[in-house]
């Protein structure tokens, strides 16, 4: 593996002193950066980096350069949340959203995760594999470097078993960062619609179990809000999955005060996702917990929903994480650059809180912050180097382009 010399950087972004797990509340404006600087990568990892007036001191620097002058180098983007194993793009239903149908209304009438669940279980694993590698190359050119994928389009055994052995691929064959869950409590199936603790029964007994078996999944998730599960139902299934290890990423609060937030956090959940519906009494549950609150503006955005209060919730202390929710039903977007300046435009939070939210904040939401998430010596070298760009503000300012040149993942340029 070749050692890389960046140099002559415009400013190296998000390099801290000491190691932080998350940066919440006040903290979340700083963006600890290095001026002129040079960032050396070795082995994979980032192994030294300093100002570019100290460069000349140092013994066997690699040969091998990057000229970066005028541009800025960060850490890749971590996304959290996704579900980019999907069989197939929903556009017909978007039709009946445009159309004023709500997403519920669309679940009701079969539609939804439903839809996806049906294609899945004529999809081949050859076929989905194929899909989601183009997915996974696609999001890289955005800048991102480290992925969570969840399971929950089976809803079936065989079915969910199906798309984690999926995942399971793709983490082996692709250099980006990634992590499973397992959503076998997505949505209930039509059959267990009159009694769908039956289903959660099987989600128990017949699914975590074959999951766990086949280390399947780093982390269990459950949708719990109206209409689908409840939060009983979501207190079972963590319970179960506490005792095979799996840390709970939770679907809470999207579409009422459902409880999930508060389930989450008794079940010290890594994170809890969505949150457009957060109170006093969610932010007074999250205040003093491990569980990063996590935003997905793109589902927000195409849902035309209410929207999470990130600037209470930063006020409050915490911290906040955004992701991206990439699916085929409320967030056909893997691209981390437009969740970045959604978080501007719709949720005001300044470029730095943006950034923070969307490398150190989302490594922690799934687990990775030792490796990843910040310009850290001994970290693994997931970088990205900007386009030749007037200032970091731009970042979440110029919604529509890339401002991303160069994605270095495990310290090779991809
Ligand atoms: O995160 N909210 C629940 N699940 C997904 C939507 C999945 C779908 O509609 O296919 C979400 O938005
Ligand atoms: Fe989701």
């Amino acid at each position: 593996m070749n050692d890389i010399l960046i140099t002559n950087i415009k400013e190296l972004l998000q390099a801290p002193e000491e190691a932080v797990s998350y940066v919440a509340g006040d903290r979340m404006k700083e963006i600890p950066r290095v001026k002129n600087a040079w960032l050396w990568i070795k082995d994979g990892k980032i192994f030294d980096f300093g100002s570019m007036d100290e460069l000349e001191d140092k013994n066997g620097l690699p040969a091998n350069r990057i000229e970066a002058s005028g541009k800025y180098v960060l850490p890749a983007w971590c996304d959290s949340h996704t579900h980019l194993v999907y069989p197939q793009s929903r556009e017909i239903e978007y039709i009946d959203k445009i159309k004023g149908l709500s997403y519920e209304e669309i679940a009701e009438r079969g539609g939804g995760i439903l839809n996806s669940a049906k294609k899945m279980q004529e999809a081949s694993e050859d076929k989905l594999f194929e899909d989601a590698m183009k997915r996974i190359q696609e999001i890289t050119r955005w800048g991102t470097g480290a992925v969570e994928i969840k399971s929950g389009y089976g809803l079936t055994t065989e079915s969910e078993l199906k798309m984690l052995r999926v995942i399971k691929r793709l983490k082996k064959n692709s250099p980006l960062t990634i992590k499973a869950t397992f959503l076998g409590a997505h949505s209930i199936p039509m059959e267990y619609r009159n009694d769908q603790s039956k289903y959660v029964d099987i989600v128990i007994n017949e699914m975590l179990p074959k999951v766990a078996e086949e280390e399947l999944a780093d982390f269990v998730d459950v949708f719990c809000d109206k209409g689908f599960f409840t939060v009983e139902d979501t207190d079972r299934i963590l319970e179960a999955a506490a005792k095979f290890g799996m840390r709970p990423k939770i679907h809470a609060n999207e579409l009422d005060y459902s409880g999930g937030i508060q389930v989450g956090v008794k079940h010290n959940a890594l994170s809890v996702d969505h949150l457009e519906f957060t109170g006093d009494d969610e932010i007074a549950a999250l205040k003093d917990s491990d569980t990063m609150p996590t935003i997905l503006p793109g589902a927000a955005f195409f849902l035309n929903m209410a929207l999470a209060p990130a600037r209470k919730m930063m006020e409050s202390g915490l911290p906040v994480a955004l992701a991206t929710d990439f699916n085929p039903g409320s967030s056909p977007s893997g691209n981390m650059q437009l969740i970045m300046a959604m978080g501007s435009i719709m949720y005001r939070m300044l470029p730095e809180e943006v950034i923070n939210a969307v490398t150190i904040n989302t490594a922690y939401a799934m687990n990775v912050e030792k490796e990843l998430g910040t310009i850290t010596k001994g970290k693994k070298a997931n970088i990205l180097i900007t386009k030749n760009i007037p200032s970091p503000e731009y970042l979440t300012y110029a919604y529509g382009e890339n401002k991303v040149e160069t994605v270095i993942l495990n310290g090779e340029v991809v």
